[in-house]
């Protein structure tokens, strides 16, 4: 670290973000949480000259891909591709700069992993328990994890999983459930003997108490201290880290069948196999050697595995070196509402992607800028229309064209020279000296939002800069301070062209165009002489562009149908009214009539004015369902169901003689209750 690491110099880092589920695309809730920042941090440690290794990849295993796998009648491996690749895609789109993005259902990771385990099983490191555990007699299958749901003995929630309940956040164990039933089948399950392996966590609380509560107090983030100090004090059980499954990596003990690495084990492992797939020979140093600084970067959902599961599983290896930090997010959250995959309630990078052509950098701009480092946050469309009009057109973008448009105006896209420095200029080179240090210590320091706000600061510097000396006007009566003005506006549009990259990497490169500037790193920038006068500079383009109302409208359209459609998706029928007697059924008098006019009823949107052919004569009947029937014309000669019981009352004028009988769909239309085959009017319905 260049700013913050006073005691120690690490000389290379290995950073690490947790390895998506391939079940379903990514969101801005994963992109917020962990792989903005997570490059944010790769990108500016490059910058600034260090050696990184930045590691993602696919987490292909685990339960709920094999149960969406048998929904759609396909194989696991047919659902870890498709999603592989999406998200493989999308990531390097954004432009999140991994230097291997792998998958853990490859060989080279399956033979890591199982090397892994086997070298721990043969050194006595796992406890092995038989133990009781529920079973599918009709799908003759052990129910791990995701298999089994049932209620939640914490808070009620009737869906809870058997490792986790999603609502209250408890991590479970599928005995702790109440009226479980099997995912598989829907029946209730038995219990079965299984024997499985166990890390022994218990034996290790002595020296993860005193890592991580001791050792790193005040430098881990709060949320992520919190969690791990409330695990250590309840008191760590130990961990199975086999499973009853044929969807894994299998576990390799001669004669052991049927089982599988349990996907919490493996996954983190993917992290050294995908060193190993790069780095082949030379992958040790980025794991074993304690120069180097290990980060993990993760969502809240995976504290207690970075930071008590896996460097346990580290320890007990015993080669390994173990996290300096896992900088882990809390949530973000969507127009107010959780994001959720099943409820599709979600903004998929992919989709953003297609729909917002160009547009990277103000989705890593507003997600990094919101990004839910203490508390959850909230992403909303007008933000981030706000985020770009007000802060990346307005201030950025209005800086780098002024001074890249005038520059070609009056000094032919020359660097002009710059005269002696006044103290208005001296005060802001001063100012601009300093922000290396701020922005580099706030992100070494994973305050990210903090970092990105210093960046833009350095913008609006130069907007008032401009803004106070005028260049414009100047220029009819000074050229030559003119000329100083403009080459200390290009300095720091030079600087803004290295300190934006980690954050805005596509913005970074068109300005690096414009300016014509050599890739020049972190440690070359704060001062004014970045570009030599008479250096020729490009033509300006805009950097950003304004987003209409429209955009933001069809966006946030989108989203209010996925709120429809998952009302209807959540419909059921009413409960059944309590019982009544016939009698009383008898007592309402419903027949059949037959429309011979149906028109609008005149200041009245919803009601719609009929005249029925009762069998006695004529009756007019008003009801509420003109929404529905626009053209109330066609009506007419359709045979409709009436009570014709009711006591006449008035509606906006008109006098009702009953009511017309229609049926409500699940999606609050109304539909017209019509017989079957035409019937003489005024029958009877019963
Ligand atoms: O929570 C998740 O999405 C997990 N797939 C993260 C795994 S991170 C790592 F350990 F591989
Ligand atoms: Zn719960």
């Amino acid at each position: 670290m260049i700013y913050s690491d006073k005691d120690k110099k690490f000389k290379r880092y290995t950073i690490t973000s947790a390895l998506p589920y391939a079940n379903g695309p990514v969101h801005i809730g994963h992109l917020a949480g962990v792989y903005v920042p997570a490059d944010v941090y790769a990108r500016y440690l490059r910058s600034a000259g260090e050696e990184v290794l930045f590691l993602g990849g696919s987490d292909e295993h685990g339960v709920p891909i094999t149960i969406k796998a048998r929904r759609e009648g396909v194989t696991p491996q047919d659902i870890v591709d498709r999603y592989h690749n999406i998200i493989k895609d999308s990531f390097k789109e954004l432009g999140i700069s991994f230097d291997i993005y792998s998958r853990t259902s490859s060989p080279e990771h399956h033979e890591t992993a199982a090397a892994y385990f086997k070298k721990l099983y043969e050194e006595g490191k796992f406890v092995e328990k038989t133990s009781m555990q529920y079973y599918d007699e009709e799908a003759h299958q052990f129910l791990a994890d995701r298999y089994i749901t049932g209620t939640c003995p914490h808070c009620g929630n009737e869906h809870a999983y058997g490792d986790q309940c999603e609502a209250c956040g408890t991590s479970l164990n599928a005995t702790d459930l109440i009226n479980p039933k099997s995912a598989l089948s829907g029946n209730p399950p038995v219990m079965k003997e299984t024997k499985h392996w166990y890390l022994p966590l218990d034996q290790d609380e002595p020296w993860l108490r005193e890592w991580i509560l001791e050792q790193h107090k005040g430098d881990w983030k709060t949320n992520v201290y919190g969690q791990c100090k409330s695990w250590i004090d309840a008191g760590l059980q130990p961990r199975a880290v086999t499973r009853d499954l044929e969807w894994g990596v299998k576990v390799p003990i001669e004669g052991v069948d049927g089982k599988v690495l349990y996907v919490w084990f493996d996954a983190p492992i993917g992290y050294i196999s995908f060193t190993k797939q790069l780095k082949g020979g030379d992958w040790e140093k980025w794991w074993k050697d304690g120069d180097t600084k290990l980060v993990h970067f993760i969502g809240k959902d995976n504290i207690v595995f970075h930071c008590i599961i896996f460097p346990a599983m580290l320890k007990a290896e015993g080669s390994y070196i173990l996290p300096q930090n896992v900088p882990a997010n809390e949530f973000l959250n969507l127009e107010g509402d959780k994001i959720s995959t099943s409820r599709n309630w979600a903004v998929w990078l992919h989709e953003y992607l297609k729909e917002m052509p160009g547009k990277q950098d103000v989705l890593r701009y507003t997600l990094c800028s919101n990004a839910p480092e203490t508390k959850d946050n909230d992403f909303t469309w007008k933000d981030f229309q706000l985020k770009n009009n007000s802060e990346l057109v307005a201030i950025l973008g209005n800086f780098v064209n002024r001074t890249l448009v005038l520059t070609h105006k009056f000094f032919e896209g020359k660097v002009p020279a710059a005269g002696a420095w006044s103290p208005v200029e001296e005060e802001a080179i001063k100012e601009m000296a300093a922000f290396p240090e701020k922005i580099g210590r706030a992100i070494e320091t994973y305050r990210f939002r903090e970092a990105l706000a210093e960046m833009m600061n350095l913008a609006r510097l130069g907007n008032k800069y401009l803004t106070d000396t005028e260049p414009w006007k100047l220029i009819k009566t000074d050229p030559a301070r003119t000329a100083t003005v403009l080459n200390l506006s290009l300095q720091i549009c030079a600087n803004l062209a290295i300190l934006c990259e980690p954050f805005l990497p596509f913005t970074a490169e068109k300005m690096r165009k414009m300016l014509n500037l050599d890739i020049k790193g972190w440690r070359e920038a704060g001062v004014a002489d970045l570009l030599e006068a008479g250096h020729a500079i490009a033509k300006p383009e805009l950097l950003f562009e304004q987003i209409d109302d429209a955009t933001i409208e069809a966006q946030v359209n989108k989203l209010l149908e996925t709120k429809r459609q998952n009302a209807l998706n959540a419909w059921a029928p009413a409960a059944v009214k309590p019982t009544v007697a016939f009698d009383d059924f008898g007592k309402v008098d419903i027949r059949v009539g037959t429309v011979l006019e149906c028109t609008k009823v005149p200041k009245a949107d919803k009601l719609l004015q009929f005249k029925i052919e009762d069998g006695m004569g004529t009756r007019t009947i008003v009801s509420g369902i003109a929404k529905f029937y626009p053209e109330p014309e066609k009506l007419v000669g359709m045979q409709v169901c009436f009570i014709a019981n009711f006591a006449p009352r008035k509606l906006k004028g008109v006098e009702s003689q009953g009511m017309i009988l229609s049926a409500e769909d699940k999606d609050g239309r109304l539909v017209l209750v019509t017989p079957s085959q035409l019937v003489t009017p005024g029958c009877n319905v019963g």
